[in-house]
């Protein structure tokens, strides 16, 4: 049935009405997906054992998250109500923002960053403070501070930062959290298994610090859409008279806590990651393609004008890769994904195929 065109609909928020509809550039996937730093191997094998117990009764009743946010919280040294489990990340930064943000507040975002902190910020009536990085991409520490005001309501940081893999030192985050008393520091570990670092242990002490996790990346469970928020016992509060009580279903409620017993295929991912990385780092040097040092499992690097058709060549040759020319200050730049080392010297070879077609790269060859 077509609609009709007389047919009258009530008019949405302005604000959504100047927002434009955001799809990830996905299609088809049947390829090496070094293009959404996704897990590019598998999750641990005790997940699909857990999710072969799924019971009938599991599927028909709702879902119970407050069992298994208490396990997540002792497994992290949290108290329970300083947690909240998430339909991923993004699910934790929408509810965050709808929850403090309203007009004339701001949000300081250090770019290029995750696309998401904007879109969710542009469905609210704040406005977007964007802190550019210079060149090198490193994190914009005395910009940032320099752009805190009296109407800064979040400040939301990667850490590490998506596309460039920068990070902010613990010192760092301290001073920004007790430069803006104010605010709300939003700390973004998506990538944290790969850096090591955190400052999850500074929930509750840092009164306006807010920690978020992701089970989308090391821990490979993207397709079940798990996340946390982490704050003080008064911010949760806030927060969950936003969160739907049932966002985070039965399947990835059942699954979780045998992900987080497996720390051993956990370390195993990591450390894989890790030495890929440290390869494709010396075969991206090789032919003279500059990249950002990275903290994360991907790498961003410069091919300039020709980045579409290096995507291209990638792809045909079974990698796919992800372009950030459109980011602020990333055009030619393309990000990729850090698999296991033998899927990375698969994405090697479609590199330096790539790389000499195009005549890409500083090196004589
Ligand atoms: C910094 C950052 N935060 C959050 C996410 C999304 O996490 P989730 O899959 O848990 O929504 C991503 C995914 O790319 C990311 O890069």
């Amino acid at each position: 049935m077509t609609e009709a065109a007389t047919t009258m609909h009530p008019t949405p928020r302005a604000r959504v009405q100047a927002m434009m509809e955001y799809h990830p550039p996905l299609g088809s996937r049947d390829a090496l997906r070094l293009d959404f730093n996704e897990n590019t191997l598998a999750c641990s094998h005790r997940v699909r054992e857990a999710l072969a117990r799924i019971s009938m009764s599991d599927l028909t009743r709702y879902p119970q998250r407050e069992p298994v946010e208490a396990i997540v919280a002792a497994h992290l040294g949290l108290a329970a109500a300083q947690l909240a489990l998430t339909n991923g990340v993004d699910e934790a930064i929408h509810v965050l923002f709808e929850t403090f943000l309203e007009a004339g507040d701001e949000l300081l975002l250090p770019v290029p960053t995750y696309t998401m902190y904007e879109v969710y910020a542009s469905a609210t009536d704040a406005r977007v403070v964007p802190v550019l990085a210079a060149d090198d991409l490193q994190f914009p520490f005395e910009p940032l501070l320099a752009a805190i005001a009296p109407r800064t309501k979040i400040i939301a940081i990667a850490n590490p930062n998506s596309p460039s893999g920068a990070v902010a030192t613990r010192e760092q985050l301290i001073e920004i959290a007790s430069r803006a008393p104010h605010a709300l520091l939003l700390v973004d570990e998506a990538y944290f298994h790969f850096h090591g670092e955190t400052v999850m242990d500074l929930v509750g002490v840092v009164p306006n610090l807010i920690v978020a996790r992701t089970f989308s990346k090391a821990y490979g469970l993207a397709g079940l859409r798990l996340g946390l928020i982490a704050a003080p016992v008064q911010l949760m509060r806030w927060v969950r008279r936003v969160l739907s009580p049932y966002s985070v279903n039965s399947l990835a409620l059942a699954c979780l806590p045998p992900a987080l017993e497996d720390t051993a295929y956990l370390d195993w991912y990591v450390g894989e990651v890790l030495a890929a990385r440290a390869e494709f780092e010396t075969a991206l040097d090789a032919v003279g393609i500059r990249r950002w040092p990275s903290r994360a499992n991907f790498i961003l690097t410069e091919i300039g004008l020709r980045h579409a058709e290096f995507v291209r060549l990638m792809h045909e040759a079974g990698v796919l890769v992800r372009d950030r020319s459109a980011d602020p200050g990333c055009d030619g730049r393309v990000r990729i994904t850090i698999g296991t080392r033998e899927q990375m010297r698969q994405a090697t070879t479609a590199l330096n195929e790539a790389v000499a077609a195009l005549n890409l790269g500083g090196k004589e060859k």
